[in-house]
């Protein structure tokens, strides 16, 4: 098994919710990230999926550091970049960059093309000298398939799916190891959504990259994914291999996330059962006790609303696809799931952990 360049251990972000103006009072906290652990390992692509306000984004931001944990450690090769200051951790952030979701809203409309690539080597001014910068960022065009003689238009002068190609060549400029993509293709066009994947298909052969691709839906991450975590309200619910994930996911939000998939083969369409999520994803402020899914969880009973499910492997199935972490207490049931008007009522209490 490859080595892992990131170990994410129990990471925390939560945000203060105050209340007051002149005297700010704080009366909660948001729990954005919830104890989150996983690892990324050399060379592959680690997809996390979850609907709105799951806490994506700020994994990713935590990731990068633009954001600071709460608690819990990233370690970087073996180092917890969450202590590093300073000098070591510029050298840290070198190797770690992010692609944002909006390219309409994360390019400078008052920068060049050629300026937003190359403003990386103004903070590692040692990657591209003042007078190579032009070249280093014409290559970084031609390698995102533009043409370099873009380099001096603005950002308007582009479609969506161009500006997204001069986010990752900007993402590109430090020759990172890893690369930290928040929904990188969510505000294209469905048409053009494919060609900035493959193109970041390709540039992660070429570039010897490692991917964290997140996305709010299972049937992006899919083609690109080595392996796929599944978050639900600041958590992961489960994690696996992608064919693990896709044939033999064994927690129920999975499954429900699954079912909405679209499948090409009508045959198969024809058989599969959809699985509708109903009432809202709890506030994150206040997320239910227990398990947090069960609030529109089908298989809850009474013990989900009193014991926290741990994100292990089922006891049940040591070996095999369903093999894989699953934080669900009845994870190695069979999945049944409910015809119209058949689901139970949530257990326990709605909110309150
Ligand atoms: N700076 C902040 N201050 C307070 N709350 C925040 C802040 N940033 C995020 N949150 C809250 O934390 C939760 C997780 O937000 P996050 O942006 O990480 O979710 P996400 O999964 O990326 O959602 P989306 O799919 O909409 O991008 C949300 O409830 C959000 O409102
Ligand atoms: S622990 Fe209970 S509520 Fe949570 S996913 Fe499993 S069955 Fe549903
Ligand atoms: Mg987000």
């Amino acid at each position: 098994m490859p080595e892992s360049l990131l170990v994410v251990k129990d990471l925390v972000k939560y945000y203060p919710l105050t209340r007051g103006v002149v005297f700010r009072k704080q009366i909660g906290a948001v729990k954005a990230v919830d104890g989150v652990s996983f690892d990324l390992r050399a060379g592959e692509t680690l997809g996390i999926v979850g609907e709105s306000g799951c806490g994506k984004s700020t994994v990713a931001k935590l990731l990068v550091n633009l954001e600071r944990p709460t608690a819990g450690a990233i370690s970087y090769k073996g180092e917890d970049i969450t202590k590093l200051s300073g000098r070591a951790l510029k050298a840290v952030r070198r190797n770690i960059q992010m692609v944002f979701q909006d390219p309409y809203t994360s390019l400078n409309p008052r920068m060049t093309v050629g300026d937003i690539i190359g403003e990386p080597y103004e903070i590692h001014p040692e990657v591209a000298p003042k007078g190579d910068r032009r070249r280093k960022v014409q290559e970084l065009l031609d390698v995102v398939g533009l043409n370099p003689e873009y380099i001096n238009r603005y950002p308007h002068q582009f479609s969506g799916g161009q500006r997204q190609r001069i986010g990752i060549a900007r993402g590109l400029a430090l020759q990172p190891e890893i690369i930290v993509a928040d929904e990188p293709v969510s505000a294209l066009d469905v048409s053009v959504q494919a060609q900035v994947v493959n193109l970041l298909d390709r540039l992660q052969s070429e570039f010897d990259l490692s991917y964290v691709f997140i996305a709010h839906d299972l049937s992006i991450v899919r083609h690109i994914s080595d392996r796929v975590g599944v978050m639900y309200l600041g958590r992961i619910v489960e994690i696996g291999s992608d064919a693990q994930i896709y044939n033999h996911p064994t927690h129920p939000y999975t499954q429900a996330l699954l079912s909405a998939v679209p499948v090409p083969d009508p045959g198969a369409r024809a058989h599969r059962e959809r699985i509708i999520l109903t009432g809202d994803v709890p506030s994150p402020a206040n997320p239910p006790s227990g398990c947090r899914f069960r609030t529109r969880c089908w298989k809850a009973r009474e013990r989900c609303a009193v014991e926290v499910p741990l994100l292990a492997v089922p006891e049940a199935f040591p070996t095999g696809p369903a093999a894989h972490p699953s934080a669900c207490h009845f994870a190695a049931e069979k999945q049944v799931v409910p015809q119209a008007g058949e689901r139970p009522p949530p257990a326990g209490p709605p909110v309150g952990e």
